[in-house]
């Protein structure tokens, strides 16, 4: 029996990259697993195929209404909800002088507001049967600042702040909260920007692992979050980024590595 058997899970941004492997690994440990997009995807009947009572509304983050009646969906028809995980999310940024107003606002719309409203949906639940896991996916670029992040950045600190108050907020309820801040990885919206950079080399140069990451890497941190072999972790920005945050890479590295 999986180590979830018994959860039930809601993954916001489980159409695609890193919502979807979070779903799929969520429903292959056992969990009921909902999730949300603007879309659905033809891939989601891997997920329904691994736990079958799993289900898929379609919304965009930002509808507090849509949001609200998500979630009382999945109460209605699976009697509570465990574990969020906030993925929807978009790219967004560039030196401020360049940043149009209505893209600012749309990433941190999307981004920040999106991962309120998702937990603000979901809290009525968790505080009524005094329990559950909040994973917010941030990133790397939520704890430290690069070139032309501007925008996006500043939408992840947010998430990672936001995160360390809800876990100040509900921990006596039994309600925890962590972000998880994924390094590059290889997704829909990492191909979107990376491929259209020159210097791709250098950002994967920085994870000190020496390569790019992968949906399943995040959707391995995104388990630990949701199962009690983490029960006494709360309040955490996680990196799982194969060491991009631990420290500046100038490429001397590769001479003693062997
Ligand atoms: P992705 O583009 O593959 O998946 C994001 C999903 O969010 C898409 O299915 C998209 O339709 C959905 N989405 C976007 N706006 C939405 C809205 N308004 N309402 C509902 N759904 C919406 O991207 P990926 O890479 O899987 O990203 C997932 C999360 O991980 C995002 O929050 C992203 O910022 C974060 N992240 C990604 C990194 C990467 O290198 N791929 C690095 C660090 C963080």
């Amino acid at each position: 029996m999986g180590r979830l058997a018994g959860r039930v899970a809601y993954v916001t941004g489980a159409a695609s990259g890193i919502g979807f492997a979070c779903a799929r690994r969520f429903a292959e440990e056992g969990a009921v697993v909902v999730g949300s997009d603007l879309n659905e995807t033809p891939d989601w009947k891997e997920v329904a195929e691994l736990a079958p009572a799993s289900g898929f509304h379609v919304l965009d983050v930002t509808d507090e209404a849509a949001q609200t009646a998500a979630a009382e969906a999945i109460v209605a028809e699976h009697g509570r909800i465990d574990v969020l995980v906030t993925a929807a999310g978009i790219a967004g940024g560039g030196p401020v002088h360049l940043v149009t107003l209505a893209d600012w606002q749309r990433v941190q719309d999307v981004n920040l507001t999106g991962t309120f409203l998702s937990a603000k949906a979901v809290l009525p639940a968790m505080l009524a049967q005094q329990s559950g896991s909040i994973i917010t996916v941030a990133s790397v670029e939520g704890l430290e600042g690069c070139e032309g992040g501007s925008t996006y950045n500043a939408s992840k600190g947010g998430v990672v702040l936001l995160t360390k108050n809800l876990a100040c907020d509900y921990g006596l309820a039994g309600i925890r909260a962590n972000a998880i801040c994924p390094g590059f990885i290889d997704t829909p919206m990492f191909r979107s920007v990376v491929d259209k950079l020159p210097y791709s080399d250098a950002i994967r140069e920085q994870h000190k692992l020496g390569r790019f990451g992968r949906p399943e890497d995040i959707a391995g941190a995104a388990y630990f979050l949701a199962s009690d072999d983490s029960a006494f972790v709360t309040g955490v920005a996680l990196p799982v980024d194969g060491g991009y945050v631990a420290g500046h890479a100038y490429g001397v590295a590769k001479f003693f590595a062997g």
